[in-house]
């Protein structure tokens, strides 16, 4: 749990392709719940959390590996639902590894319940760990496991 002596930290979270049109796209998959809602959920964790964070959706490869690059000494981790661009970007994946920041790979569907080209993900690898399934709750409880998991490789190594 947060306390006083916590360091403020900061997390970037990416939305991949046509997570922009949650609440319309399939919501028999997907749920009612909006972007925005889900950033304003994220936002609200992250106080609890004593960690600000700064969300970003696009539709573009080039946009996510930038600001993958760009998260470099700006934040301490990332927590990304790369949408479609999981199962197919090698660029995403070499991003990840290239800054080397903790990440979180999350999704709003169970990915291994579906076809089975969701089945693989090029991010899983790089990523500490992976949460699908739970909707919106996926996102919170990936904030929930990457502030935890930062705090306490931070706490170990001082
Ligand atoms: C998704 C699952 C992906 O397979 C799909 O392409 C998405 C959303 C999810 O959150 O369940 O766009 O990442």
């Amino acid at each position: 749990m947060p306390n006083d002596t916590y360091e403020f930290l900061s997390i970037l979270v990416l939305h991949g392709p046509n997570l922009n049109m949650l609440g319309h796209r399939e919501p028999g998959i997907y749920g009612a719940v909006t972007l925005n809602e889900i950033n304003r959920l994220l936002e609200r964790d992250g106080q609890k959390l004593q960690t600000k964070v700064s969300s970003l959706q696009s539709n573009h490869e080039g946009v996510l590996v930038d600001a993958i690059h760009d998260s470099l000494k700006k934040h301490q981790g990332i927590l990304i639902n790369a949408g479609a661009y999981t199962h197919t970007s090698v660029a995403l994946r070499d991003a990840l590894a290239a800054v080397a920041l903790p990440t979180v790979e999350v999704h709003l569907s169970n990915i291994y319940q579906r076809e089975a080209f969701r089945h693989h993900s090029f991010i899983a690898p790089v990523a500490i760990g992976q949460i699908s399934g739970f909707g919106a709750q996926s996102y919170l409880l990936g904030l929930q496991a990457l502030v935890n998991h930062i705090r306490k490789t931070t706490a170990d190594s001082s």
